[in-house]
């Protein structure tokens, strides 16, 4: 039956049509709205669908999320991130043949433009990652901007393996600016997740060697992160999409977003606060802070906008964090104080009635630092897994009409005031009443 949401302004009923969701909530369709003189009010988007996308499922109270209708847990156990990137992109798993040929477009393709390495002159040895991945992933588009045509379906097709073979790539070299090293390219040899930790951590000259359990720990944190919905980030980069700007800019803005503490940026303020805390001695402390109402301290890596029981991503991850841990035999005492944090989360009321449990960012932050990633490479690892669904989420905009997009407000500032001269102005008076 075809629901519809009746709302009364100002005593006349007006009808809502309510959109059918393949799965999950129904979504009221409030376009109408503007024609009867009002807007809705939903700050942080809290309950309001910005888009339609059959991309990523997520069923936040059951821990559930799906690729492409695949779960997590299967595509984490039994695929590679370029396999998961194929699907992303194309809605369907790939065929041998067509992964081989996908994985050869990649490999082909991940070498960086020599004069976009020069962009790497302007930062230090201090320079934080996300800043130059911010700009060297922006810097693509003066490479690739003339003759780009978004609306070009094999151009998209284009941006996007450019993008998925490039990332990483950009992502080593930021790592070996802040080490002081010379970049290292590419070896054809290896896989995606090899690649990426032989142009980190290789050496000039010498022959790849790197462990097959790290490199499978991280194509794991590739897959775990390489969609999520309408997040903040990826909602980002369907807003800049949406004015047709260049695509290498406009994940740059993605990259921007994912930055922040509050998305991405969440598993190195993780590490953060368990080197701040320090001492199993002071963890109650810590606790009793992120409890407190006149504290602004938060638990890292606890909580989460979308999952409320258990993230389906943090389980795996868990389970990857320790085999990690296991084969390089770390006995880490980061890793003794976030093992009991994770124990109080689940213990005491404050965590259980709020359903804050560890959330992805917390295990991942502990398996890269025992890999020997330093923790301000942390958002650049989450941006290098997060490439393909930004990349897919923009494509899937572009293929069909959108609008861009242009949120309303609740305005509550002065009504129309005339200006007075700078001499007679009652500044005092004016700041008082604001
Ligand atoms: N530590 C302590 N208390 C918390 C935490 C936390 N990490 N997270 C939420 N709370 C409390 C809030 O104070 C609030 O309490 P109240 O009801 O008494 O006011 C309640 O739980 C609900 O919190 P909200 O802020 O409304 O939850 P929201 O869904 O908006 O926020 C967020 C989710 C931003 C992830 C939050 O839990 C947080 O800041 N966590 C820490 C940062 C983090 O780990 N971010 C990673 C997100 S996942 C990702 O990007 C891959």
């Amino acid at each position: 039956m075809t629901q519809k949401v009746q709302i009364i302004i100002d005593g006349k009923t007006v009808d809502l049509p309510v959109l059918e969701a393949s799965n999950g909530l129904n979504v009221v369709d409030v376009r109408e709205l503007i024609s009867e003189g009002i807007y809705t009010y939903d700050p942080g988007f809290l309950s309001t669908a910005a888009c339609d996308s059959s991309v990523t499922y997520i069923d936040g109270d059951n821990g559930v999320l799906l690729y492409r209708g695949y779960p997590i847990e299967q595509l984490a156990n039994q695929s590679s991130h370029l396999e998961v990137c194929f699907l992303l992109l194309n809605g369907e798993l790939p065929s041998q043949t067509q992964l081989s040929s996908f994985e050869q477009e990649i490999q082909s393709r991940m070498p960086v433009d020599d004069h976009l390495q020069h962009i790497f002159e302007g930062f230090t040895e201090h320079s934080h990652p996300m800043s130059m991945l911010c700009a060297a992933v922006g810097g693509l588009a003066s490479l690739y901007h003339d003759g780009l045509d978004i609306y070009n379906a094999d151009h998209r097709r284009e941006t996007a393996l450019n993008l998925i073979a490039k990332i990483p790539t950009l992502a080593a070299m930021t790592y070996r600016k802040t080490k002081g090293e010379a970049f290292l390219a590419p070896d054809p040899s290896l896989n995606y997740a090899e690649n990426f930790l032989h142009m980190c951590f290789g050496k000039e000259g010498e022959r790849p060697n790197v462990s097959p359990t790290i490199a499978h720990a991280v194509d794991q944190i590739f897959i775990l992160h390489a969609d999520h919905e309408q997040n903040a980030s990826t909602s980002t980069v369907r807003m800049a999409g949406s004015t047709e700007a260049n695509p290498y800019a406009v994940m740059s803005a993605g990259i921007a977003a994912l930055w922040g503490p509050s998305h991405g940026g969440a598993n190195e303020a993780v590490l953060d606060m368990l080197g701040e805390i320090a001492d199993e001695s002071r963890i109650e402390e810590y606790v009793e802070k992120a409890k407190d109402k006149d504290d602004p301290f938060r638990l890292m890596g606890f909580g989460h906008r979308v999952y409320k029981n258990f993230d389906p991503r943090a389980t795996v991850m868990q389970e990857s964090c320790h085999a990690v841990l296991n084969e390089l035999g770390v006995d880490d005492p980061l890793l003794r104080i976030a093992q009991k944090l994770e124990r109080i989360a689940r213990e005491q009321d404050y965590f259980i009635e709020r359903k804050l449990y560890p959330n992805i960012d917390f295990y991942s932050g502990i398996t890269l630092k025992a890999i020997g990633i330093p923790t301000s490479m942390f958002t650049a690892i989450f941006t290098l897994g997060r490439m393909p669904g930004w990349i897919t989420h923009w494509d899937e905009m572009l293929s069909a009409p959108f609008k861009i997009a242009r949120p309303r407000q609740l305005f509550l500032g002065p009504g129309k005031r005339d200006y007075t001269d700078i001499k007679i102005r009652n500044v005092d008076e004016n700041l008082r009443s604001h």
